[in-house]
């Protein structure tokens, strides 16, 4: 596995996710830090966590009560690694209940930001001033440490905010260093790592390329390994660093569906094949796409044909490279987390059903995934690092079936297509121009199978609606609508009715999600 071979490279912190909101922002603050970290379940055991050679162990917070039924526990056992240990929040309840301390259920709890005093700094808060804010979410209370224990920090309801063993290398706060409300957070966590647990803070996505080429190059050998490209960043920057690793006996395969962006095929194979120098089969597969299409108005059933019509291409074209045994996909942590970590049943994630790039499991390969243990914005990282375009860095996610789920309410036809590539490309570059492409989580057209009246000139026009769907979003479970300029709007609406003759309005989406979703269909 990635993570355990990682922790003999670079110095490695363990998670234990208590089911925390703010868990993986632990994860990431960590590597903020210059620390590799991985997020494992709480019930991973003691086992799995000693596997990855952990220098420190980091208990979450969670939405439990410790005295709740069915409230997840802590096994004495990670205590008995010989590794430092802190508990956030929930975590810290859980040692100071574990080792004899006294945790109890308070009626009003103490959520937001709260001023914490620091009577004795210990290891944890030293450097930090002894006022501070801090953020805080939370019900029980720690009223008495552990035997042994030193209580180093309090607030108005939390007696014991802080507390720490040094002989015990056991440490614990009720507050949330992780977020930016908490001001000395990130010391705090930096004072965990380095002085602590003496982290060597050398993580850094530079590491991850010469980690994982490295990596590639073991599991490959003198094999030969085939990529599926989409053009979005994660396949693009996994494709990079496998090329980097074993050079031409990697080859990338774009299927175009022809369901794309204005010029994004063109751009992807400019990247890859001229720039890059990879070697590259692409297939302009649009006429076999739109066949598949013909008739087809139920978004489901144009998810599904697309879909198995895409597995089709790739798998011929993978059946004419004879000697392909590995297969590249983009899998990022999150897809891993989501699925139950490293440590459920240890398979292969293969990306959800939503994403074209999904290839069937059957498939006879191998996989080789470099991204598995990053965040998206460290692929994004990498890939700057990598010398990938500032486009395909920063690419907005794009749906698998492309625009054809943005025909709303109809086929895709051919001149669909077209009418809502040439509005999208207006937006993109009118976003793009007002500087705000990189603050939206995503920008789009949608063309709903509907005509409109309209003046223009003399006389009266019977013209197609182009819908403007901008959103903000951190992972696209939750999305607000994007407040844009309204002179903005103004020049995108005027350019997309003057330059597409069967434009004839133009209106704006102000959903959030929920209760919308971000897409249409
Ligand atoms: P919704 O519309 O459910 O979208 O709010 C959430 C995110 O998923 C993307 N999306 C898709 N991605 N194939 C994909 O690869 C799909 O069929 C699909 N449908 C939605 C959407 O663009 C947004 O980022």
């Amino acid at each position: 596995m990635p993570g355990a071979a990682a922790a003999v490279r670079t110095d490695e912190v363990v998670v234990l996710d208590y089911g925390g909101q703010y868990s993986q922002l632990i994860a990431r603050r960590i590597r903020e830090c210059g620390v590799f970290t991985e997020l494992l379940p709480h019930h991973a055991g003691p086992k799995e966590v000693a596997r990855r050679h952990p220098k420190g162990l980091i208990l979450s917070g969670g939405p439990a009560s410790v005295y709740g039924e069915g409230a997840p526990p802590l096994d004495p056992e990670v205590l008995e690694l010989g590794i430092p240990v802190l508990g956030i929040c929930y975590g810290m309840q859980l040692l100071a209940r574990e080792l004899g301390g006294r945790v109890e259920a308070a009626e009003k709890g103490e959520f937001g930001r709260s001023a914490l005093a620091v009577r004795e700094p210990g290891r944890l808060l030293a450097g930090t001033p002894p006022e501070q804010t801090c953020w805080m979410s939370h019900r029980d209370i720690v009223f008495t440490p552990p035997p042994g224990f030193e209580a180093l920090a309090s607030s108005s309801v939390s007696p014991v905010a802080a507390f720490q063993s040094v002989a015990r290398g056991v440490y614990g706060i009720q507050f949330h260093p992780e977020v930016v409300h908490t001001p000395y957070g990130r010391h705090v966590l930096t004072n965990f790592l380095e002085d602590v647990c003496g982290c060597e803070r050398s993580w850094s996505p530079r590491s991850v390329i010469d980690d994982q080429i490295e990596r590639i190059r073991e599991q490959v050998g003198d094999g030969h390994a085939i990529c599926g490209l989409s053009g979005g960043v994660d396949s693009s920057v996994a494709a990079l660093l496998v090329h980097r690793a074993i050079g031409d006996r990697l080859t990338c395969v774009f299927v175009d569906h022809g369901l794309m962006r204005k010029n994004e095929g063109a751009q992807v194979i400019a990247a890859f094949r001229d720039h890059f120098q990879v070697p590259l089969v692409a297939v302009d597969a649009s006429e076999r796409f739109l066949a598949r299409l013909h008739g087809v108005t139920d978004p489901e059933r144009k998810r599904k044909l697309i879909g198995a019509e895409f597995i089709r291409v790739f798998a011929e074209q993978a059946a004419k490279l004879e000697n392909a045994d590995f297969l590249v996909q983009g899998t990022l942590y999150s897809d891993v987390i989501e699925s139950g970590g490293e440590s459920s049943s240890g398979a292969a994630t293969i990306k959800s059903h939503h994403n074209v790039g999904g290839l069937p499991e059957e498939l006879p390969f191998a996989l080789v995934e470099p991204l598995r243990t990053l965040f998206k914005d460290e692929v994004r990282a990498v890939g700057a690092e990598l010398g990938l375009p500032e486009r395909l860095v920063w690419r907005q996610p794009f749906p698998g079936p492309g625009l054809a789920i943005r025909i709303v309410g109809g086929e895709a036809t051919r001149e669909r297509l077209e009418i809502l590539r040439e509005a999208d490309s207006i937006l993109q570059r009118e976003i793009r121009e007002a500087g705000l492409y990189r603050e939206l989580w995503q920008s789009f057209c949608v063309l709903p199978d509907i005509r409109t009246v309209g003046v223009q000139g003399d006389s009266r026009t019977y013209g197609n609606v182009i819908v403007i769907r901008a959103v903000t979003s951190d992972d696209a479970m939750t999305a607000d609508w994007a407040r844009l300029p309204y002179d903005l709007l103004e020049r995108i609406a005027s350019r997309m009715i003057g330059e597409i003759r069967p434009v004839g309005r133009v209106v704006l989406d102000i959903t959030s999600k929920p209760p919308g979703t971000i897409e249409w269909e």
